[in-house]
């Protein structure tokens, strides 16, 4: 049901850094049979670069140019699952692409989660700071409000993948068909 209603549009995975949107997006195309796709990726596929080196070596400013460009060209081959770095879903025109193109789903994560995901791998170069706490309670203040603006939204909790996954998938469920109970 939630392909066919799905017709060519995309569901895009929003939240912020470690809030599980590769991993979970990744799952939930296997599930509704899907092509999934990570913008991250894509974005250093077209640079031929890591995203931290283009922070690094460019700035944000150029790297967010390159996000929005290149999340405009995935959100044309839909039906599809895109993953969004993190700050994707700040930038204006990047949500009306968004809102346009596809259906949204916040995974919203608790600030005690993210954290403990974030540390287990290097590279997000906005918390390569003394104080990445800190950093981390700054983007919510800012992004959640923000994120709040997305069609569905999904708590990213600590249990397992599969679960979050069925969770979504009910969400899907519900979005597309209200009348029904899921
Ligand atoms: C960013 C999140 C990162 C990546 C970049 C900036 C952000 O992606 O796009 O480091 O602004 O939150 P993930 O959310 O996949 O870690």
């Amino acid at each position: 049901m939630i392909r066919s209603k799905l017709g060519s549009d995309t569901i895009v995975m929003v939240g912020l850094m470690g809030a599980g949107k590769t991993t979970v997006g990744r799952r939930l195309a296997q599930r509704l049979n899907l092509p999934f796709v990570d913008a991250d990726h894509e974005v250093e596929r077209a640079a031929g670069m890591l995203v931290s080196d283009i922070f690094e070596q460019h700035g944000e400013a150029h790297f967010r140019d390159g996000e929005r460009r290149v999340i405009a060209r995935l959100l044309e081959s839909g039906p599809q699952i895109l993953a969004t770095g993190g700050g994707a879903y700040m930038d204006e025109e990047t949500r009306r692409n968004i809102t346009s193109k596809g259906i949204s789903i916040w995974l919203k994560c608790s600030h005690k989660l993210l954290m403990t995901r974030v540390r287990k791998r290097d590279g997000r170069p906005l918390l390569k700071t003394d104080n990445p706490d800190a950093i981390m309670q700054d983007l919510i203040d800012k992004r959640y409000p923000v994120y709040g603006q997305a069609d569905l939204t999904v708590v990213s909790r600590d249990v397992t993948h599969n679960t979050i996954v069925n969770d979504a998938v009910r969400a899907l469920r519900s979005y597309f068909d209200p009348d029904q109970d899921h």
